[in-house]
């Protein structure tokens, strides 16, 4: 028998007196716990009060997966602390009404189960997930700027114990099937065809529920939680500062002062996550999720069917292109002149599988799909050719000429430079609109973002279609315009560049660092320069320089010709213990010049205004994406133009004219600036 009265609800009553609620979002291909889903929901569940099913299996009816989390487009407009509070408790009421049902719950998982819909599953007594390689099961709210609220604060350390639990909500990471069966997040995997039979099997059965066993269990003692507290406030401070990013820190608090009366830390959390979520830093955060969204949705899966990626050239870059097409499931044939660089790429192939892929199973499988060609004899066969040799004009051209006529018709060819216009490099080619930039940055297995890059002659269907491969290997696509450094380089380089002049000025290299990671930067510009390598950094200047207000500090000559070139070489501005830099000690009673920050930001903010002026990228949300991804610019500012306008325009300009007054025309205000 079915109930048809839900628009996203389907109630499936079975012979066992089993009731399967299916969740199948109206008008969504993915299903969230939007307002109306948790009203239907709460509606459903009430019956079930006065008269429990046999059992409840919750399952999702998208092919895709259970359930992504909460609505984040309901966010967006909240305004007023009582309407967040009035959202939160919505979730929190229906996950109390399924935890307080007698009768057995189970949530059956396959897919994505993150957000809300974790915690909703971990309102069941029970979970299921199938143990396919896609299905993906966490808290990422951290990484919104605020934790989890529907409960999930609550019921995961006692279920797992707390420094699982704790570890899971404070990086936000998902783990896949086998990951949350050992830690005791779900209760069974199997494979995907068993799911509905293992279910019942438990609603018939039930089996005691799992509870973390020996020190584990111990771990939410409240003689334990302040000493773990401790642990775990040093752990979040080296990666995410409180000023910045406070949301971790309350929740550990909340945990540590809660935990041992769970009504009251249900509270606790909802008014938590209610002034997170009308936060500075959520509110950027939440943008920068809809900013990855539009990045997603640039690249059209469906425009392409890469099966076979020719990857030419098997140094940095081309190397690592290659072993993570092959993570991703492509076959790959990889080119180069010399044995030896071949036999290299096997070797970190191995090693990036074994950390990503661990079962030796699936480590093979990657590693057959990689195949290196020293004949390049792949080159007729691929959907997709990726040239990554030396960055040289002529080497390029010459190897276009070689390689045009074989290709199948219809492959994308694509190439790797950095520097060199594609309307020179497609000068070698009878078909000269084929040609586009995919341009990957370093290290490609944790890069996101690739820049699409098109030159005036590039075919649009080309990019499109590049864009479109991206997705197919999980990068995202960023469309830019073959113009000197495109856009992450180039917005780069200038604040790179002040950086070395501060220190060729006499500021310590740490200050310089310190100054940026104040400012919410990833990593310092010094380390960044010593991490990309000084030579690399001097041959992009020295490009840009041709064509742009920047100029190249003699110390960055300096210290390339003296072979100082950074981590590889062991010696840049810092020295290195593998990559790990030696920190000097500052001198005593050593006081830094007051505008170090400034001068670093606002040559990367004035750079960010001049490409948006020359059209770069289509928009300033496609600059700040853009910014975000390929160089981890602060994401709690939502991106530089977005920093510009919420700092104030003019405040800023005025930094700048000032800064010009003091240091010259690097800083004179793009005309972009009145624009803003
Ligand atoms: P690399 O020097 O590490 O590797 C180049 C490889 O190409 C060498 O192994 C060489 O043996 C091979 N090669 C040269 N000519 C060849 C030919 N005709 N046929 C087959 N193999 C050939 O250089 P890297 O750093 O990997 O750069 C490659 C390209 O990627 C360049 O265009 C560079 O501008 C671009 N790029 C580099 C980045 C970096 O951080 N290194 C970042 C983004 C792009």
């Amino acid at each position: 028998m079915t109930e048809s009265t839900y628009k996203n609800w389907r109630i499936e009553r079975d012979s066992d007196a089993i009731v399967w609620l299916h969740l199948d979002k109206a008008g969504s291909a993915t299903n969230v716990l939007s307002s109306d889903v948790l009203e239907e929901l709460n509606a459903i569940l009430d019956p079930f009060i006065s008269e429990e099913p046999r059992g409840l299996i919750i399952l999702s009816g998208k092919p895709n997966g259970f359930i992504a989390g909460a609505d984040i487009n309901e966010f967006v407009p909240l305004k007023e602390p009582a309407e967040a509070l009035a959202l939160i408790r919505r979730g929190q009421k229906a996950c109390d009404k399924i935890a307080a049902l007698k009768c057995p719950t189970v949530a059956l998982i396959h897919g994505f189960c993150l957000g809300g819909g974790m915690e909703l599953a971990l309102a069941c007594r029970y979970r299921i997930a199938d143990d396919d390689a896609r299905t993906r099961l966490g808290l990422p709210e951290i990484k919104l700027g605020i934790h989890p609220g529907f409960g999930g604060t609550v019921r995961l350390p006692p279920l797992v114990g707390a420094p699982a639990a704790m570890d899971l909500m404070l990086t936000g990471r998902a783990i896949d099937t086998r990951a949350a069966k050992k830690m005791g997040l779900i209760d069974y995997a199997v494979p995907t065809r068993h799911l509905k039979r293992a279910a019942r099997g438990v609603v018939m059965n039930p089996p005691a529920p799992h509870r973390p066993k020996g020190w584990l269990a111990l771990t939410n003692n409240s003689l334990v939680r302040p000493l773990l507290a401790r642990t775990m406030r040093a752990k979040v401070a080296e990666k995410a500062p409180a000023a910045h990013y406070p949301a971790p820190y309350a929740l550990i608090d909340l945990w540590q002062k809660h935990a041992d009366n769970p009504a009251r830390m249900m509270d606790e959390e909802a008014a938590s996550v209610a002034r997170f979520v009308l936060g500075d830093t959520a509110h950027n955060l939440v943008r920068v999720f809809f900013l990855q969204e539009r990045l997603k949705s640039l690249g059209k899966k469906e425009l392409i069917a890469p099966r076979h990626v020719h990857v030419i050239g098997g140094g940095v870059m081309g190397g690592d292109i290659a072993i993570w097409c092959a993570l991703q499931g492509m076959r790959v044939t990889v080119q180069d002149r010399k044995h030896e660089t071949l036999a290299k790429v096997v070797k970190r192939a191995y090693a990036l599988y074994k950390k990503r892929l661990k079962q030796p199973r699936l480590i093979q499988a990657a590693l057959d799909r990689l195949i290196p060609d020293d004949k390049g004899v792949g080159v007729s066969h691929a959907d997709v050719v990726i040239e990554a040799i030396f960055e040289d004009i002529a080497a390029k051209q010459n190897l276009y000429r070689e390689i045009e006529p074989k290709l199948k018709p219809g492959a994308l060819l694509a190439t790797n430079t950095s520097s060199i216009p594609l309307e020179v490099l497609s000068e070698a080619l009878a078909n000269p609109s084929r040609l586009v930039g995919l341009h990957f940055f370093n290290p490609v297995a944790q890069m996101q973002l690739v820049e699409i890059v098109s030159s005036p002659i590039t075919d649009p269907g080309v990019a499109r279609q590049a864009a479109a491969f991206t997705r197919h290997i999980d990068r995202l696509p960023l469309p830019v315009k073959s113009s000197p450094g495109f856009l992450v380089n180039r917005v780069l380089m200038p604040y790179l560049l002040e950086a070395v002049t501060l220190e060729w000025e006499g500021v310590p290299a740490t200050v310089i660092d310190k100054a940026a990671l104040d400012f919410g930067m990833p990593m310092g510009p010094i380390r960044l320069a010593d991490t990309v390598g000084l030579d690399i950094c001097l041959s992009v200047a020295e490009i840009l320089s041709q064509r742009l207000n920047v100029d190249v500090p003699p110390r960055l000559r300096e210290l390339v010709s003296a072979g100082r070139l950074g981590v590889k070489s062991g010696q840049g501005f810092y020295t290195y213990h593998g990559d790990k830099p030696q920190m000097p000690r500052l001198k005593p009673g050593y006081v830094p010049p007051s505008d170090v920050a400034e001068r670093l930001i606002l040559r990367f903010l004035n750079e960010a205004a001049a490409c948006l002026r020359e059209g770069v990228v289509a928009d300033a949300d496609l600059l700040d994406a853009g910014v975000i991804f390929g160089t981890g610019f602060a994401p709690f500012r939502g991106g530089p133009i977005n920093y510009v306008h919420e700092s104030g325009v003019e405040t800023q300009r005025k930094k700048l004219q000032a800064l010009e007054e003091h240091y010259g025309k690097r800083f004179v205000a793009d005309a972009e600036w009145v624009e803003l």
